[in-house]
C-alpha cells in the first residue's frame, strides 16, 4: 500500500436508477480491503442543508429550480469543508455518491443553464475522478423500486444529455449501467486502478 501524503476523491454520477449506490460501495469496500484508509459519503448530507432537503424531498420537484441550485450548493460547501476536506488532507481516499456534477446535470440540465450551476458551484474543488454510470431512462425507472422526486424519463433525458457533455468534455469517465452488475463493477476498478494508478487486484 503506498503512503499518500494527499487523498484523493473519487465521486460516482449518474440518474435515479442507475445504481451509484452498490457500485460505490462495491469500490469502498475494495479500497478498504486494500488497506486504504476511506471514507464513504453520500449528498445531499444529513447536515444542516442537506436535511433540509431530505426533509422536503417529497416536493423538491415542484420547488423552482434555482433555489434547489442554491440549496445543493450550500449543502456541498459544508460537505467539503467539514467532511472531504479534513478526510483529503489525512490521506483518505473519499467515495462521494454524487457531487458538484450532480448539481450541473440536474438543475442545470432541468433550468437549461449548467453554467450557471457550474458557477455557484466553484467554491469547492472538482473530484479527482468522477464516475458516470450511463443508463437509459425507461430503463432505470424500471429498475428503480422506489420513485425519486424526478421519476419522470422526460426529466431524466434532460439531465442525461448535460452528463454526456460532461462526458465528452472530459469531465466524467462514462461506464455502461446496462451491463450485468460485475462486468460494470470490474470496469470501474479498472479505471480506479489506470486513472489513479492503484493495484486493486486481488
Ligand atoms: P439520492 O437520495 O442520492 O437519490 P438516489 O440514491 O436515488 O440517487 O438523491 C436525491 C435526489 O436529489 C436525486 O434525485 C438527485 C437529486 N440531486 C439533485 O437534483 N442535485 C444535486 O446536486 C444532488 C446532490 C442530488
Amino acid at each position: 500500500m503506498a503512503d499518500r501524503k494527499k487523498g484523493l476523491h473519487i465521486s460516482f454520477e449518474g440518474i435515479d436508477g442507475s445504481g451509484k449506490t452498490t457500485v460505490s460501495t462495491n469500490l469502498y469496500l475494495k479500497l478498504r480491503e486494500k488497506g486504504y484508509p476511506c471514507f464513504y459519503t453520500v449528498e445531499p448530507t444529513f447536515m444542516r442543508v442537506g436535511a433540509l432537503i431530505r426533509l422536503h424531498a417529497s416536493r423538491i420537484r415542484n420547488a423552482p429550480q434555482y433555489y434547489l441550485a442554491l440549496l445543493f450548493a450550500a449543502d456541498r460547501v459544508e460537505h467539503y469543508e467539514r467532511i472531504i476536506r479534513k478526510r483529503l488532507e489525512k490521506g483518505y481516499f473519499v467515495i462521494s455518491d454524487r457531487y458538484v456534477h450532480s448539481s450541473i446535470a440536474y438543475q442545470g440540465g432541468l433550468l437549461n443553464d449548467p453554467e450557471w450551476v457550474r458557477i455557484i458551484n466553484n467554491r469547492v474543488p472538482p473530484p479527482d475522478l468522477a464516475i458516470y454510470l450511463d443508463i437509459d431512462p425507461e430503463n432505470a425507472l424500471r429498475r428503480k423500486k422506489v420513485s425519486g422526486p424526478f421519476e419522470d424519463a422526460s426529466l431524466l433525458k434532460k439531465i442525461r444529455r448535460v452528463y454526456m457533455e460532461l462526458v465528452e468534455n472530459g469531465e466524467l469517465v462514462m461506464v455502461n449501467a446496462e451491463k450485468p452488475l460485475e462486468e460494470v463493477l470490474g470496469e470501474v476498478t479498472k479505471i480506479v486502478e489506470s486513472r489513479l494508478n492503484l493495484d486493486l487486484s486481488s
